[in-house]
């Protein structure tokens, strides 16, 4: 197969979604039609279970085993599937938004009776910023939710998104009798079994066809028509380039605990999908088909086992064709680097690749050379775009409580914020560090890590700011003038980019005020400041 064949049949994606809605489910199920694994449980057992407490030494435990659900690769009609892992829990949400940037896709999933959620929300405005294509999963269609109406015009509303449903539901709840496809005119009976993954199709000409009336009560089928015709006066029809763009998302209604509506949804996906395209760097487009190896590292797991000292870097392969053994060039630092045993990953087992194409993540073993970002390449200097760091909501300062083991506190925080579990910004003089957080748990995290791995203590002293705001300005005279006068505000990122600290929201309001040319960010990319 020549590298164009490869690069299309490949597809990778994430599943994103509020915990609870059935991510893990509808995962579980995904690789069970795949064939990559044969049981339900597999992937559940990985979870990284929901906490109510800062249960973080669970998390710990489990950090460990889900490093293997990381990427799950599987093949489907012929497509290589590539999922990408996204940790449900909302402490961590900060890796999910870096995954994203790794994906060409992604499916949502909402839960019928709950419908859009805080996190559904946050999720997919970053998949609106980087005009993501989105599939939505309207899941739990067994239980009694909201309407179908009110539900697309909650998603739209609320997500600002435009839906097309790809299939309708017939009734819900204890009176679901299945899915209706308005593309291909047939109806999927529901079967109320979690113990098959078989789905049942019946070929109707409309919904007015007889051979209806065996499978299906008079009411439901009459509801379904009206709401047919109703749903076709209101709704978009389907438009692949507004789905490509990120305008446009199919909607499929099943239940992913009872195999339903799952298997319509991964063909549809892996037909309409888009496959690996071009990605921007600062210096140029990457076009999939280049032949010199291009790719980024979007994630990395550290320290998986203390005695060693190893981290798993996951690489996304954008051009070229990796290969093992092969020399490459790591930008960053300017090093020629070859990969021994570069890991691809089936659900939950790991094995050595000899090769990878474009649309592949692959865990290299890295003793610490790299950092989040990096651009891997045959020898060209590139960085790629789109690697978002977003504003955090809890910054703390680093306090040393063991002053002799000062350099590896020093070493320790750098890392750990290289690895991406918290935002790290310096404040000079004084060489102040503050870590920036989504969630509580990070602090936890880190203090255990810093003192098991790397032998130092820390405390963490509340600050008095809820804000971090990245800041530039077409206006050099002005962007110095505001960083001298407040400076007691002002921190830098890993990049040494000036970062305004903001007590309140009325702060930072004033701040926008006074200095009308200066631009906040809410968000920074690895490479560059994002513009809001
Ligand atoms: P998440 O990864 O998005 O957090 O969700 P997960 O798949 O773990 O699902 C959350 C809960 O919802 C689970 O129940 C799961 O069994 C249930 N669920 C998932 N899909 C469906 C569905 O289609 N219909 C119904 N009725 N339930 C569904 P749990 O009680 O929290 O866990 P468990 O004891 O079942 O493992």
């Amino acid at each position: 197969m020549n590298l164009q064949e490869e690069i299309k049949k490949r597809r990778i994606f994430a599943i994103i979604s509020h915990p609870d809605a059935g991510k893990t489910t509808l995962t579980e199920k995904l690789l069970l039609y795949g064939g990559a694994i044969n049981t339900a449980g597999a992937v559940k057992n990985n979870k990284i279970r929901k906490t109510t407490t800062s249960d973080f030494m669970e998390i710990e435990k489990q950090r460990g085993i889900s490093v293997a659900t990381s990427v799950m690769a599987f093949d489907h009609n012929g497509y290589r599937v590539n999922i990408l892992d996204t940790p449900g829990h909302k402490d961590f949400a900060e890796d999910t938004y870096r995954t994203l940037s790794a994906v060409d896709s992604v499916i949502l999933v909402v839960d019928c009776v709950k419908g859009v959620e805080e996190q559904t929300r946050k999720l997919m405005e970053v998949c609106r910023m980087r005009h993501t294509p989105v599939m939505i999963f309207i899941n739990k269609m067994d239980r009694e939710g909201k309407d179908p109406f009110e539900l697309i015009d909650e998603i739209e509303k609320e997500l600002n998104i435009g839906v097309c449903p790809y299939t309708w539901p017939i009734g819900m709840g204890k009176k679901f009798k299945g899915v209706y496809n308005l593309f291909k005119k047939e109806i999927q009976l529901y079967e109320g079994d979690k113990s098959t993954v078989s789905e049942s199709v019946l070929r109707v000409n409309d919904v007015h066809d007889p051979l209806l009336k065996k499978h299906i009560e008079q009411d439901a089928i009459d509801k379904l028509a009206d709401e047919l015709e109703l749903a076709s006066e209101y709704f978009e029809s389907f438009n692949m380039s507004l789905y490509r763009e990120g305008y446009l998302a199919p909607m499929f209604f099943g239940s992913a605990l009872y195999n339903f509506g799952v298997l319509e949804l991964l063909n549809t996906f892996t037909e309409i999908a888009p496959c690996p395209g071009p990605i921007d760097t600062l210096q140029r487009t990457i076009q999939p088909d280049e032949e010199q190896l291009t790719g980024f590292i979007f994630k990395i797991h550290a320290n998986l086992d203390p005695n060693h000292r190893d981290r798993i870097a996951f690489l996304r392969i954008c051009s070229g064709k990796f290969e093992r053994n092969k020399f490459y060039f790591h930008t960053r630092s300017g090093k020629k680097m070859r990969f021994s045993s570069p890991a691809s990953f089936m659900a939950n087992s790991k094995s050595i690749v000899e090769e990878a194409f474009p649309g592949d993540v692959i865990g290299l073993y890295d003793s610490g050379n790299f950092k989040i970002g990096d651009s891997v390449t045959e020898g060209e200097n590139l960085q790629f775009k789109g690697i978002p760091s977003f504003s955090p909501e809890i910054l703390r300062e680093v306090v040393n409580m063991d002053p002799f083991k000062t350099k590896q506190l020093d070493k320790g925080v750098r890392q750990l914020t290289d690895e991406g579990v918290a935002q790290l910004f310096v404040q000079q003089p004084g060489n102040k560090k503050i870590i920036g957080t989504v969630g509580e748990l990070q602090f936890d995290v880190i203090k255990f890590r810093l003192e098991h791995e790397y032998g130092a203590k820390c405390g963490f002293h509340a600050t008095p700011y809820i804000k971090a705001c990245w800041i530039t300005s077409d206006n050099k005279k002005e962007l110095d003038n505001f960083i001298l006068r407040k400076s007691v505000a002002i921190t830098y990122d890993k990049d040494e980019n000036p970062v305004f600290l903001a007590e309140s929201e009325w702060v930072l309001k004033m701040a926008k005020e006074g200095f009308p040319s200066l631009r906040f960010h809410n968000a920074s990319e690895v490479n560059k400041i994002v513009e809001e």
